[in-house]
């Protein structure tokens, strides 16, 4: 793992078929803190995720991961070092177990490591007893459980969360609040949170950005 990983965006542009959506996004985000991501449907979030995780290019503007000062370049071992998670996305069709070890797995840790660090995010989740349940069975907050166990696993540097909290009943949401905090507190993992929830803003994240006419228009500590 990549610890104290910062993040620095700027002036991103990003258009689809000539909508442009992001129109000079520039932000730094500081290791170890919680960042909520807020905006209209529509106003981009999701877009400014994909981009900030590597996944998906911006038409113009820099993103740039560094530790210590030092930059890093946008290969598999940043790659690895980060998550983003989507509701009720990548789920495969293999027990919640596999569906938790795989990235542990492609990143070819040892079996008795796989195992441990595996049952360990299940407990951390609240999910040690589905363990052998098909993941496609799992109820809503089961799945986003899982998914924050599966990103748990493998100790990311960078977690980004696209809605984590649709569909989430209070007891599965106390239940979220909790790991995240723990991840946060625990692994210094940064985290950025796509949300329109009110709670999660107030009570998990440090900093709430607000995405309008794609630009981050307001920011409050
Ligand atoms: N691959 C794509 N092709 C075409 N248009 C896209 C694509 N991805 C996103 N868009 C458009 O870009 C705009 C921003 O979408 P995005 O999903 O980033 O918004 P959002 O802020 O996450 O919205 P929501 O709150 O509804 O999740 C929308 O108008 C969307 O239709
Ligand atoms: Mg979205």
């Amino acid at each position: 793992m990549i610890c104290e990983l910062s993040l620095s965006v700027t002036d991103i542009h990003k258009s689809y078929t000539d909508i442009a959506v992001l129109r000079g996004v520039s932000y730094r985000f500081e290791p170890s803190r919680c960042y909520a991501l807020c905006g209209a449907n529509g106003s981009g979030k999701s877009t400014l995720l994909r981009i900030c995780a590597l996944i998906e290019k911006a038409d113009a503007g820099d993103v740039i991961y560094s530790t210590d000062d030092k930059i890093l370049p946008h290969d598999i071992n940043l790659k690895r070092t980060m998550t983003l998670l989507l509701p009720n996305v990548g789920v495969f069709n293999n027990t919640v177990y596999k569906n938790v070890a795989y990235g542990l797995m492609v990143r070819k840790k040892s079996r008795s490591e796989i195992d441990s660090i595996t049952n360990e995010a299940l407990d951390m989740v609240g999910l040690k007893e589905k363990t052998r349940q098909n993941a496609l069975t799992l109820s809503t907050g089961e799945t986003a459980r899982m998914g924050i166990a599966r990103a748990l696993a493998i100790t990311p540097g960078f977690l980004f969360l696209d809605e984590p909290t649709n569909g989430i009943d209070a007891k599965n949401y106390e239940l979220i609040k909790d790991i995240l905090l723990k991840i946060k507190s625990y692994l210094k993992t940064t985290i950025l949170i796509a949300t329109h929830d009110i709670k999660i803003k107030e009570q998990i994240c440090d900093t709430v950005l607000v995405l309008h006419e794609g630009r981050i228009a307001d920011e409050k500590v």
